[in-house]
């Protein structure tokens, strides 16, 4: 598919989705997300598709929050779309059923931290700065931000990065379990290519049931321990279960994704 602010590429069965609006310092546009979703969406049916790492074109930016010159004169109504349209994105790559690795290279700022956290780990360049400075602009976070901040970090240092509105440097970002990793940004794309090989090495419908079990535990009104039963007994009724039993007990490694 042609996209007009990403660019795709497929090698090794990780598809690498760039935001590329480099002069803007990846800024997202409304089309830009719309995009994102769309390459991911579509990667979810793919079974050329393992697993996905988003990134931005350039060593600068990440993404430096949603673009502002776009959504400067939106009204509520508008405002809420947008809103509600992001939020959109920022669930299906959470409750997608591959995994999705964000390759922070620069700026996480705003919609671009949102987008971050909302992946299901981070890689951080050491020159990566997050942060929530919505509160600059008159507005809070609204793209989730104000929920997976306290989910990865705690109510306390999240109030204080969105109340303040302060970025941090990738070595306090990974202190707070904002980052999982920091790594020199010469490297970046591979380590985060190198984690996402060995979690798409394991069991796939086990890597799927972990995604769905950790998000239930955030979800009002669902029971996460309910979950786990149920998707630990489900486990045991598909050929993941049989290869991963049947390669431990005859000494050899499992092969989860034979043809
Ligand atoms: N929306 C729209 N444009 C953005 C942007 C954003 N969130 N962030 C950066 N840009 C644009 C700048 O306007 C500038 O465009 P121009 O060259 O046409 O003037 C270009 O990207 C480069 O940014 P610049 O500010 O010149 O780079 P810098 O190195 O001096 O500063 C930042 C970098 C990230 C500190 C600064 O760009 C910034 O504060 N951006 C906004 C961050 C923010 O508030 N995000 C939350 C939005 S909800």
């Amino acid at each position: 598919m042609a996209y007009n602010n990403i660019l795709t590429s497929l090698e090794d069965n990780i598809l690498v989705i760039s935001i590329n609006r480099e002069s803007k310092l990846n800024a997202l546009t409304i089309e830009t997300l719309k995009e994102i979703k769309e390459a991911v969406d579509e990667a979810q049916t793919n079974d050329d598709v393992h697993g996905m790492i988003l990134t931005g074109v350039g060593e600068k930016a990440f993404a430096a929050g949603a673009d502002i010159s776009e959504f400067a004169h939106f009204n509520t109504e508008q405002a809420t779309r947008m809103s509600a349209d992001g939020h959109d994105v920022m669930n299906s790559i959470e409750n997608g059923n591959k995994i999705v690795i964000a390759a922070v290279n620069g700026f996480a700022l705003g919609g671009g931290c949102e987008l971050a956290m909302a992946c299901h780990l981070r890689v951080a360049s050491s020159n990566a700065k997050f942060g929530q400075p919505e509160v600059n602009l008159g507005v809070p976070p609204g793209y989730g931000g104000t929920q997976r901040l306290v989910q990865l970090i705690g109510k306390g240092k999240a109030m204080e990065l969105l109340l303040t509105g302060d970025a941090i440097d990738a070595q306090t970002a990974l202190s707070l379990g904002l980052t999982n990793k920091v790594v020199e940004s010469a490297d970046l794309l591979n380590e985060a290519k190198a984690l996402l090989k060995k979690i798409c090495s394991k069991s796939p419908s086990a890597v799927n049931k972990v995604i769905k079990c950790v998000n239930d535990y955030f979800r009002p009104n669902v029971n996460g321990m309910q979950r786990e039963i149920y998707e630990f007994g489900e486990a045991f009724e598909t050929a993941d279960f049989q290869e991963g039993t049947d390669a431990f007990l005859n000494k050899r490694k499992p092969n989860f994704r034979a043809e």
